[in-house]
């Protein structure tokens, strides 16, 4: 009797212990532990017979056959740009609605004489499509939920694949990615063109010449009402996606450029997060007046911030719902210097780092300030990035957001038809479309840390600094 207490004493005592330093994924409910006060995602193993897409190259394709899916409003511009460049055919067209492919033929391949495309509708179509064995991408371009289903699939049919941002929705989803990719040693790229503006651009070119001596924070964000747009998604995925997702939900066009700065998964990994948000008021206002309901989980403004396996920071904001003037923030702090794009662009540097002849008077720079009008114009030509200068003059002409969506576009053929890695590989994709749910997540728990997967299973060391691969 007296041995049967003590283990049912001793059984309590440990039960009550494992609770305390650490739940699993049953007892949240959720597909995460809370482990040493920080939530933990599970990390599936690699299985065998897969393999890292690092570095990831195939052979040279000369002509890029592309099938495009979802053409609503983002979709027929992805396939006039593709018009403009070189050894690449529109092979195939697909919406849910016939009269959207239509459009494009019309509108687009009709009046640039170039022949029509094969064309698929409805919700099925796009398998047919990724069937077909005369094209070598998918190019994605729909609402969220449908870009994992149609990436994987694509994959499995052997296709490439370029997938609008955020690639994924959850942590499942950019495993899924991830997964596909190594298995099918297929190219799975996030089309996340801010990292292809002009001012980003030079300034990653800045960075990787060590004008900003080591960069220790970067800042990003998606800020932009999107008031007048939320009526034209179509059958209102993005309002319903945000009214059941809490989080920064679309954080890629301020992570992406700044992960490539800080060589993320190149020498650094980012590890983990933590994030708050505001209550939701025009959210919840908007829900109300266009879906009906009482509740909206996205706050109007979210924060996150987020810790690399090096130390440094990154702050990112998401807001797209209050009044404010459209920002990225763009901005990256280093130890000789700083850049800054929204609202005011400009940099801060010691003058003794600028090239011989641009600064007369090294100490008349003062570090509190912006550098000079004329030295930050001789900055944005002196290291105007190489990539940028080859193809700008065009770049303006077809446009995209000023350019950088061509530039995007034109660096996915150039690398496909050279043979190259790609310039954001899927492991990219993941770890910048993970922050909607990990930062759900957090929030979630009172701004609790969350862990961020490392979706490289422990190869982000292996490269040495990240760079837009080019042929020798
Ligand atoms: N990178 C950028 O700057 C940028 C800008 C805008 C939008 N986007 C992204 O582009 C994507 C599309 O956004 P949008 O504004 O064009 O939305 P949208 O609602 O205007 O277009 C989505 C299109 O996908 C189609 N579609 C949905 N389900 C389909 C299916 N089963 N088969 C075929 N087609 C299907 C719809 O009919 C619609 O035409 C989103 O991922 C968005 O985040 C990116």
């Amino acid at each position: 009797m007296k041995r049967a207490l003590f283990y049912l004493i001793t059984l309590s005592i440990l039960t009550l212990g494992l609770t305390q330093c650490g739940s699993n994924t049953k007892e949240t409910g959720k597909p995460y532990s809370i482990v040493d006060n920080a939530i933990v995602f599970d990390e599936p193993e690699r299985i065998e017979g897969q393999k890292s897409v690092l570095q990831f190259s195939v052979d040279p394709i000369d002509t890029v056959r592309i099938g495009f899916i979802g053409l609503g409003m983002r979709g027929p511009d992805a396939v006039n740009r593709m018009t403009y460049i070189k050894g690449v055919e529109v092979k195939a067209l697909c919406d849910l609605f016939p009269e959207r492919v239509e459009n494009v033929q019309k509108n687009v391949l009709e009046k640039k004489s170039l022949p029509r495309a094969a064309e698929y509708s409805g919700e099925e179509g796009w398998k047919e499509l990724c069937q077909r064995d005369d094209i070598d991408l998918v190019y994605i371009c729909t609402d969220w939920k449908n870009h994992v289903p149609m990436a994987v699939y694509a994959m499995q049919h052997g296709k490439h694949v370029a997938v609008e941002v955020p690639a994924a929705t959850s942590i499942e989803e950019c495993w899924q990615l991830v997964d596909v990719a190594e298995q099918t040693q297929r190219h799975c790229m996030m089309l996340e063109n801010c990292c292809y503006d002009f001012f980003e651009m030079t300034c990653l070119n800045m960075a990787q010449h060590g004008l900003f001596g080591e960069v220790i924070h970067g800042e990003g964000a998606y800020i932009h009402n999107l008031e007048p747009f939320w009526e034209y998604y179509q059958g209102n995925w993005r309002l319903a996606f945000n009214q059941e997702h809490s989080g920064d939900v679309y954080a890629t066009h301020g992570l992406g450029p700044v992960c490539q700065v800080l060589d993320i998964h190149r020498g650094d990994r980012m590890e983990y997060l933590v994030s708050m948000s505001t209550p939701s008021i025009n959210g919840k206002k908007l829900a109300k007046k266009m879906m009906n309901v009482d509740t909206f989980a996205n706050g109007d403004m979210t924060t996150t911030l987020i810790k690399t396996n090096k130390g440094k920071t990154i702050l990112l904001e998401h807001n797209v719902y209050t009044p404010r003037p459209y920002n990225r923030l763009y901005q990256l702090t280093g130890t000789e210097g700083f850049a800054n794009k929204y609202p005011i662009e400009g940099f801060t540097l010691k003058g003794e780092n600028l090239p011989e002849g641009m600064v007369p008077d090294h100490e008349k720079l003062d570090y509190h300030d912006w550098v000079p009008q004329h030295i930050k114009d001789s900055l944005l030509t002196v290291y105007k990035h190489p990539i940028v200068a080859e193809i700008e003059e065009l770049a303006k002409e077809v446009g995209g957001h000023g350019g950088m969506d061509f530039i995007m576009d034109y660096r996915l053929i150039y690398c496909l038809q050279n043979g190259l890695p790609l310039d954001q590989d899927v492991y990219d994709a993941a770890e910048w479309s993970c922050i909607g749910e990990l930062s759900a997540a957090s929030i979630e728990n009172n701004g609790m840390p969350v862990k961020m997967p490392d979706f490289t299973r422990g190869d982000w060391k292996k490269v040495d600094g990240f760079q837009l691969a080019t042929k020798k």
